[in-house]
This record gives structure tokens, sequence and C-alpha cells, in this order.
């Protein structure tokens, strides 16, 4: 925890504070590991370590710690990919897609011409993503690329659609990140970011804080035998900048017609943002 912040019952008392310049790292030569302050050098070899240690279970636990909410999180954004339904030609780049849960609906949902590219960092998320597209009957569509978000391996206007899921807040940079994403959509294309975010519900903030920080560090030991990836992630998405911020951010990168659309009483934000 930085210096400055309290804690009731393990419960930060800022966290759900507004942190000035959270995630905007392209300034300075600190960023945040959770609640820690790290070197921005540092911040994606710890990043990396995290999703190694939980790349075998990373799908389990998902389904357990959202008690399922994120298959939902993640259907309403390919329903805003809208994948033609016809043969006509579609690619997705979904960045940070991990063990491809995005781009798997995204071609389920498309037509015979969607095709979509899942680049991650993390070889060991990939390698869970492979097997799991072989099985799904998916490695025609879905091409696994290792890549770092800061410096994408494709050509300009290559996409007609870029999307991030629950990714943009381990990417040191984020900055990059989105100007990247922008750069490899072709125009009149858009940019999808799903993200954790602020609860706006009188009630649910409380029980989401008690939640996260009481149940989620332990859930994550019994089931991947790591609590503290676990604590990195519910700390990480208290630091992730509000949709105000966050937007701007995007408007920054080049993207037009910049909104936003909270889900789930904000537990969950799906920002969006165009080429034109
Ligand atoms: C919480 S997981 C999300 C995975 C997937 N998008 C999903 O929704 O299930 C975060 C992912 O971000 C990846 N990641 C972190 N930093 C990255 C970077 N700089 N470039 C690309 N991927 C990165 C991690 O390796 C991890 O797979």
């Amino acid at each position: 925890m930085t210096a400055g912040s309290s804690a009731q019952d393990g419960i930060p008392q800022d966290a759900a504070e507004p942190v000035p310049g959270a995630g905007r790292t392209d300034s300075g030569a600190d960023t945040h590991f959770g609640f820690r302050t790290v070197p921005l050098g540092d911040k994606q070899r710890m990043v990396d370590e995290v999703f190694h240690s939980v790349a075998r279970r990373y799908d389990v636990m998902n389904d357990l710690m959202s008690m399922g909410l994120h298959r939902v999180w993640k259907d309403l954004l390919v329903s805003r990919i809208r994948p033609p339904k016809n043969d006509r030609p579609f690619r997705l780049l979904d960045v940070a897609g991990g063990t491809g849960d995005v781009s798997f609906r995204t071609v389920e949902a498309g037509g015979a011409g969607t095709r979509a590219v899942v680049a991650d960092i993390n070889g060991g998320m990939l390698g869970v993503g492979r097997e799991r597209a072989a099985s799904l009957g998916h490695a025609d569509k879905v091409e696994f690329v290792e890549a770092n978000a800061e410096e994408l391996p494709f050509p300009d206007k290559s996409f007609d659609a870029t999307s991030i899921a629950f990714g943009i807040r381990n990417v040191p940079r984020m900055d990059k990140a989105l100007s990247e994403m922008r750069r490899v959509l072709k125009p009149g294309g858009h940019c999808f970011v799903l993200e954790f975010s602020r609860v706006d519900v009188p009630g649910l903030d409380a029980i989401y804080d008690t939640y996260s920080f009481k149940a989620i560090p332990p859930m994550g030991r019994l089931v991947t035998g790591d609590s503290e990836s676990y604590q990195y992630l519910v700390e990480s998405i208290r630091r992730f900048p509000a949709p105000e911020l966050f937007a701007q951010m995007m408007r920054e990168a080049g993207l037009k017609r910049v909104g936003w659309t909270p889900l789930t009483g904000g537990i969950v934000c799906l920002h969006s943002g165009a080429r034109i």
C-alpha cells in the first residue's frame, strides 16, 4: 500500500478515491503496480510474473471471481464489435487477449469471413489460448501472436476493429497502447476497451470492496496457489482512471467519437472510440 492510505479490516480507505493522474504513465519515471509505486521500467516484468503464475487456472478463476459475469461483459463487447454475419472479410485485433475469450466469441458471432488475432505479451497465456482454440475448433480462424501492446507488430490500418479486455490497466504505458490500437485500425473502425471501473451504486460499493479485498485473494490462493497475484488484481482495479479521465486519454491518442457505457453498476465500463 502506498504511503498516505489507511486500512480498516484490510480494505484500504482510499480504495475508491480517484488517483490524480492514475495510469497516466507518460510523464514520469514511476508508475503503479497495484498500490505500490514502482519504477516504470519494472512494471511489465512484475505483470508478466502475475500472468505466468496464474495462466493455467486463469479461466476457471475468472468464472469464480466474477460469478460468470465476465462472460456477459465479453458478450456485450462482441455485440459492439459487431462482426458481420455474412461472409464479408472482417479482422479483429484483440490486444492483451490472453487465453482468447474475446476472439473466440467474435468468430462465433461473425460469419465465414470473420478472423481474429490475439496479441499478448505472455507466452504462458497464449499457450493456454492455442490449446483452447484447437479444442474449440477455431484454430483456423484465430491466430496467436506474442506482442507488446505498446509496440504492435502490425501494419497501419490493417484491422476492422481493435479491442482490449481487462488488459489495459496492466500495460505500463497506456497512452502508447491506445495510440497503437488506433494506428492499426482502418479508417471508420472502432477501438473498444473493456475494463473494471468505479462502482456508482450506493451500498453496492461497500459490498464490492469487501468482496474484492476479503474474498478474492484467498480464493486466488485456493484455486491458483497464489494470493499475491489476486491482491495485485484488486489493487490495480482501484488504480485505474475514472471513465472521464480515461476517455480523455483515448481522445489524446487520436480517437474520435469517444464514449463509454458503465455495466453492472459501474463494476465494469465499456469504452469506445473511432478512427475517422
Ligand atoms: C486480465 S488478463 C486479460 C486476458 C483477456 N483479455 C481476458 O479478458 O480474459 C490481462 C492480460 O494482459 C496481458 N498483458 C499485460 N501487459 C501486456 C502488454 N504490455 N502487452 C500485451 N499484453 C499484455 C497479460 O499477459 C494478460 O494476458
